[in-house]
Parts: C-alpha cells; structure tokens; sequence
C-alpha cells in the first residue's frame, strides 16, 4: 500500500484529539488540531491527526484507506482509515461500539455526558500507543506522540505502562476538564492500576486521566505563556497545582495561532469582504449582523460574544452588568449555548430589551464569522482562559476585544491604557479584574472609546494588522518536538 502522505522525507508526529476543524468541532481545541499539520508541515513535520470516527465524519472526509483493524478494542471490532482533508492528513478510528453515537462527541442528546468517556478516550489514547508501537499498514510510524487534553492524556501512560520508546508530549487545553472516573474501572481502562493509591493515576481516590498524562508524557505544553505560568497556582490548576508544580520540566507556554486563510476577512464567504486597508464595507457587515438579530441602530457599540456558555467564559458576569451597559446606549448579540442558567439569562434580556439585546442560541459557524465581522467589540470576560481564540478573530476581523486579565487574553491583547494609547499601540480593552465591577467599568470604557471615532478606528486597525497567524507558534512547536525526542534518545 503506498502512503497517502504528501510530506516525503519529513519527521513524523502523532496528533492525538477527540476533535478537529474542518471535521469535527465543539471548542478551540478543533481550530488548533486542524491548523497545527499544515502549520508544521513548513517546519518539516508531518503530523497525522488521529480522530475518533463520529457520525459523519468519515463522509466529510470521503476516500479513505484502511491502515490498521484490532479485532476487540475496547469491547468491539476497530479499524483506522486514512484519508486527506485540506493540508491535513486524518487517521479515522472507527469504533462503532464507541463511537458511532446521537449526540456530540461527548454528550448525549439529552446534554449528558456518555457513561462511558473514559473507555472511549482510552481506546483512542489505547490506538495511539499501539500505532507509535508498530507503525501502520503504510509503514508510516511517529516519532513523537502529540496529546491533546485528558482525551489524549492516556496515551503518555500506555507508551510507558507497555514499554513503547517513543517520547510524548501532552498539550494541556483546559486543566478543567481531568477525565476523572472510578478505580474499579481501571482492568476495563487497560491501566495497569498496581500502586494505584499513591500512583501517578490517583486523584482523590479517582483515576485522572489527565494527571496520568501529565506525570507520563515527556513534556508538558499549554496554549500560552501566563496559562502555563498561572497552572501552578491554586486558583487556576483545579486541583493539580501541585502536581504541575512538581514536573521535571515546567510547563512550556506555547501560543495558539488561528489559521488565516480561513480567518480572513477578505476571502471570508459569511461576510461581505473587507481589510485593514479598505475597512469601509465593515459597515454593511454590522448591518446585516444588527437585522439577524432584530437590533436597532444607536449611537452606541455593538458588542458581541460567541461562546460556550460556562462559568470559565464570565457570562454570568456579563448578564449581571447588562442593564448598566444597556442603560449607557450599547447593544449586544449572543451566539452560544451551555449552561441552561446562562442560556435563560440571555434571553430574558433580549425579551426585555430587544431593540438592543439578541440571543442565538446553539453552535453556528457561519454566524460566528458574521459576528466577528459586524460587532465593534467582542467580549472574552472568561475567569480562565488557557488562549481563548475568540479575541484573536476579533483582532483580525475589526471587533475589538475587552478581555479579562488571564491566560491567553492577557497574552494576545494590549490594553488601551494611557500609555498604550498615547504610543497609538492599543489594541483591545482589558478588565482591571475578573468580577462584575471590572467588567462594568471595561464596557464603559469601551462606551467612551466607540464615542471617540479616530481612537478607536485607530485601535480597529492595529488589531487587524497584529500578527497572529501559526508561523512563529509553529516554529516553537518543532523545537520543542525535536528537543523532546533528542532528550529521550541522549
Ligand atoms: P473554548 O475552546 O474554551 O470554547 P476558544 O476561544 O479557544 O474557547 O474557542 C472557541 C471556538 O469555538 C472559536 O472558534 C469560536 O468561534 C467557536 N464557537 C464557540 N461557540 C460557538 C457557537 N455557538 N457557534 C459557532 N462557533 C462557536
Ligand atoms: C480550550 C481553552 C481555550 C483555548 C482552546 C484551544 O478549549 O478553553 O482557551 O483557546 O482550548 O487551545
């Protein structure tokens, strides 16, 4: 069989994820698993993405070969088909017994999680290890494991645990999701559970998937600079502060990228075209934004936000502080969906004020691009946040973002302080802290700024023109994959 794989002479990495653009998506994690192989190709990786087999999937990515089949994975018969997408290159597990399921990739129809996550993620961390153990029908074989969140945390482990010599590294997305379960699942997890209570595997009595990955991987990464300085603090590790703060080698903060060529406002099929340099049809992208959800025009900012509705991303701080903001002229339109608490908050405030409050509810791309490009200001007032892409599309598609002071929002935007403005650099607004007077005061001055034209034009433009595309991100990725596996090879 020859290999699909455009990228000859290349090294060779594992991408291990429960999601991934333009297959599958519920979060940040699939825009950065769908931009990272192309991203890393230009480095001279060749990064193949194993994807669990979700319905309709393996039809969004039509001709597949297969490359790999176990009999019994995990209670039922598995294959990995192999297939191109974009620049990518995808590694369908097909698990039906696992896998094929109503619902998303990881809650039920009803909003549940599947009782058994754990077993699902660890079949897909199980066939990791084993395609690093004996390559593939192709014999395309990785060099480095790439896992991402506690649905990949296992492979680290099983590497180990079955005496694969082939290093990984585990990419920590968000600390607040830890693959936790009971002990007496462990002989069905394949774990081997021996020393189980003061094992790496044990977290107040129940088995982390994630703790095991962070303890087993080579290398701990995560998706900026202060997250990875901030896990290791009480407020921000839930629970595995302490864990971090033991690792042999600290945590690497290492920047999400988005992808500009589907990020772009100019080539964008949702939005009526635009740049930094002809900004002026933005206009109509506002207006259209401002009928989709049956706004009125006033004199104050557009504001918008597109999220998952959790207490991570602040909303409920934001639905505290609406009436002031409202009361002051602006207008806001919510996509998202979540907590059902929040999901009704939003709502009642567009019933109440609906000349200036909108409510989409569910998960809808192509609106989310219309959002970026019609709302003045997006709003990212998350407690947490490891990177936060949102504030990022912001930035290049015109609509400032007023984040919180954490992680990647801290990161990515420059405040518009006095300094930052005098030196015309400012490029968003940042909360002075994360409660509902930081908030308020942050959205009055976005009110004061969108009242003053020339400023805040001049704050659009300098977050169009910042550079966030993969490049430099990329880059550090390959070192460090190549840092890791010259370490496990001294
Ligand atoms: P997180 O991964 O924590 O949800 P990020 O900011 O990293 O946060 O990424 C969120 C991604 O999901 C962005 O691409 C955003 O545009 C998208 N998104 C979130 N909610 C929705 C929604 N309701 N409809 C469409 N896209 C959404
Ligand atoms: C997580 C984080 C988010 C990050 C994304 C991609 O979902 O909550 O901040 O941008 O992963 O790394």
């Amino acid at each position: 069989m020859t290999s699909i794989s455009g990228a000859g002479g290349a090294r060779r990495v594992l991408s291990v994820t429960s999601e991934c653009v333009p297959l599958i998506k519920t979060g940040g994690l699939a825009d950065v698993c769908g931009a990272l192989p192309w991203a890393l190709e230009r480095h001279g990786w060749d990064m193949r993405v194993l994807l669990p087999s979700y319905p309709g999937v393996a039809k969004a990515l039509g001709k597949t070969e297969e490359v790999w089949k176990s009999a019994d994975l995990f209670g039922g018969p598995a294959t990995v088909r192999i297939g191109r997408t974009g620049h990518m290159t995808v590694l369908l597990l097909d698990a039906p017994h696992l896998f094929a399921r109503d619902g998303g990739p990881y809650l039920d129809t009803l909003g549940q999680d599947y009782p058994d996550n754990p077993e699902r993620f660890a079949a897909l961390s199980w066939v990791a290890m084993e395609i690093a153990r004996d390559g593939l029908d192709d014999g395309w074989r990785p060099e480095l494991v790439h896992a991402h969140d506690w649905q990949g945390a296992l492979a680290p482990l099983y590497l180990r645990q079955q005496g694969v010599a082939v290093p990984s590294l585990l990419t920590i997305h968000n600390i607040a999701f830890q693959g936790l379960t009971q002990p007496d699942r462990l002989a069905g997890l394949k774990i081997d559970g021996e020393g189980f209570d003061d094992g790496p595997l044990e977290f107040y009595g129940k088995v982390s998937a994630l703790k095991a990955g962070l303890l087993s991987a080579d290398r701990v990464s995560t998706v900026s600079p202060r997250y990875a300085a901030e896990l290791s603090l009480p407020e921000f590790g839930m629970g595995l502060d302490g864990v971090i703060s033991t690792l042999n080698q600290p945590v690497v903060g290492i920047l999400n990228g988005i992808d500009l060529e589907v990020w772009d406002p100019e080539t964008d099929a949702a939005v009526t075209p635009y740049s930094a340099a002809r900004p002026a049809s933005r206009a109509k992208n506002r207006k259209a934004l401002q009928e989709r959800f049956g706004l009125e025009a006033g004199s104050g900012p557009l504001a918008a936000v597109v999220s998952r509705m959790t207490t991570q991303k602040g909303l409920d701080l934001l639905a505290e502080v609406l009436p002031g903001y409202v009361a002051a002229g602006g207008c806001l339109a919510v996509l998202g969906s979540g907590d059902k608490a929040i999901e009704k908050t939003f709502r009642d405030a567009a019933a109440r004020w609906p000349a200036q409050v909108g409510m989409a509810h569910g998960y809808d791309e192509p609106l989310s691009h219309l959002m970026y490009a019609g709302a003045d200001a997006i709003l990212v007032p998350s407690r947490f946040e490891p990177c936060g892409l949102t504030q990022l599309y912001g930035l290049r598609y015109g609509a400032v973002p007023l984040v919180a002071p954490t992680g990647g929002l801290a990161d990515t935007v420059i405040a518009a302080n006095p300094a930052a403005l005098g030196a015309g650099v400012a490029t968003g607004i940042m909360m002075s802290r994360v409660d509902a007077g930081g908030l308020y005061d942050a959205l009055m001055q976005l009110i004061t700024l969108y009242a003053a034209p020339t400023t805040f034009k001049q704050i659009q433009k300098n977050g169009m023109k910042a550079d966030f595309g993969w490049e430099r991100s990329a880059g550090a990725y390959a070192t460090l994959y190549s840092d890791i596996i010259s370490e496990a090879t001294e």
